[in-house]
């Protein structure tokens, strides 16, 4: 390590390698002292710019710092509005829950009660898998190959990755594993698998309290269900007396185009998942969405000091309002995705690779995850902050902020493309026409 990378993993001050706890990671990938952030740029110590296209893993999808939430927040925190309020009535509360009700719920028909957990996604899924398990009054869970849903006990269980599990440190039952779609290729049917086993009185999985999926497996590798596959596993799941759970905390909040990923495919889900960008500017914030014969929790059974964030809920309010009143945001998600599709698939093209994920939550299996490692190191040395995903950390993946302006988006992905030619070494033809 040289003396500069060393200064600047250290910070300013050292404090970080002497106290902080190796558990850290991203600060690994990105080893720079950051200070501010806006829109899609966040600036270092130093003043360098970086382009970020991770956005806190899609809890940015409004980008850093939205002006109409910052001064909604700071206005409620200057006036003295309450920051913690256990689960009590608030103004803060009831303001976010009128604005759910008629921005999020009513144009979609949906009926749901809204259960706030502590304010991770983890959280959320805990939430989902303990009330699951009390309706049915079964253990079993169904979750999938590469799935990816926290790191709580609970959620562990549900999650696929070895590494993540190992850091358990104790048994993590109550799950079967199913392949996920298209995990055996495009001739094998993961849908009618689960349902001949489930059928099957040898087939030797439990009766399920739930089946728990992501609609596009956000860590797993950016691997993006079908609206045709996931109805086949709702209608297991209901044939089979089980909770169809869709854990949306990565790919709703509009990443995918709408405000849920799964909105184009008619599901039906008795419970969702949803964290990460609900409270609209990077605060801690999740929801359990329960459909209503489901509410059968007793007053305080699922409890925690931090459920409901109050300084969440007006920031929340105001990403409904601002962006979900219409269908204009939805529209231009929709063009993004378009010319990410385009620009990443002519990248995966010229390398015989391919890509990987839907709407914005677009990627590259480069198939290897040395080379995707590369890659993002080479992106991050040109001024981008981008991450892998993937069961080996083998694709590229971009999950920028959705607000993002099209010269900033197309800067970075300029330099995805350099990164790629620079590890790969092949001429860009973008680079060659400069
Ligand atoms: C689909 C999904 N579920 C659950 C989680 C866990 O959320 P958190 O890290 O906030 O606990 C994540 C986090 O990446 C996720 O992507």
């Amino acid at each position: 390590m040289t003396t500069t990378t060393t200064q600047i993993k250290q910070g300013k001050t050292g404090i970080f390698d002497r106290i902080e706890s190796q558990v850290r990671s991203y600060s690994r990938s990105f080893p720079k002292l950051f200070g501010k952030a806006k829109g899609a740029t966040i600036y270092g110590h130093d003043g360098r710019e970086y382009i970020d296209f991770l956005a806190g893993c899609s809890s940015l999808n409004y980008g850093h710092n939205d002006p109409d939430m910052q001064a909604a927040l700071i206005d409620y925190v200057t006036s003295d509005g309450i920051a913690h309020g256990l689960d009590m009535f608030t103004e803060a509360k009831e303001g976010f829950l009128l604005a759910y009700e008629r921005l999020i719920l009513r144009p979609r028909n949906m009926d749901y009660k809204l259960m706030f957990t502590g304010p991770t996604g983890a959280n959320a899924v805990e939430a989902a898998l303990k009330l699951a398990r009390k309706v049915t009054g079964r253990t079993n869970v169904i979750a999938f190959t590469n799935g990816f849903h926290g790191m709580t006990l609970g959620a562990l269980a549900a999650t696929g990755n070895a590494g993540k599990r190992e850091g358990g440190g104790t048994p993590l039952n109550g799950v079967h594993r199913a392949p996920f779609e298209g995990y055996f290729g495009p001739e094998v049917d993961t849908a009618d698998m689960l349902e001949q086993m489930l059928d099957d009185p040898s087939g030797g999985v439990d009766a399920p309290a739930a089946i728990l999926v992501e609609p596009v497996q956000g860590e797993g590798g950016l691997n993006a269900a079908s609206g045709a596959w996931l109805k086949k596993i709702e209608k297991i799941a209901k044939k089979h007396g089980a909770l169809f759970i869709l854990d949306d905390i990565q790919a709703g909040c509009g990443r995918t185009g709408t405000f849920f990923s799964f909105e184009e495919f008619g599901l039906d889900p008795d419970i969702i998942t949803q964290a990460k960008s609900l409270s609209g500017m990077g605060l801690p914030f999740a929801l359990t969405l329960i459909k209503p014969e489901h509410d059968i929790w007793k007053p305080a059974e699922h409890n925690g000091t931090f459920r409901g964030n109050n300084h969440a809920f007006v920031t929340a309010r105001v990403a409904l309002e601002k962006f979900w009143s219409d269908d204009s945001f939805s529209k231009s998600i929709a063009k993004k995705s378009a010319h990410l599709e385009t620009r990443l698939g002519a990248i995966a093209e010229r390398y015989g690779f391919s890509l990987r994920g839907r709407g914005m939550m677009q990627g590259i299996d480069t198939q290897d995850g040395d080379t995707a490692g590369d890659i993002c190191a080479k992106c991050f040395e040109k001024g981008l902050i981008i991450e892998t995903s993937g069961g080996h950390d083998e694709v590229v993946k971009v999950l920028c902020p959705l607000t993002i302006d099209m010269d900033l988006f197309d800067k970075g992905l300029d330099i995805i493309e350099d990164a790629f030619e620079a590890i790969l070494a092949k001429d860009s033809p973008r680079v060659a026409a400069e």
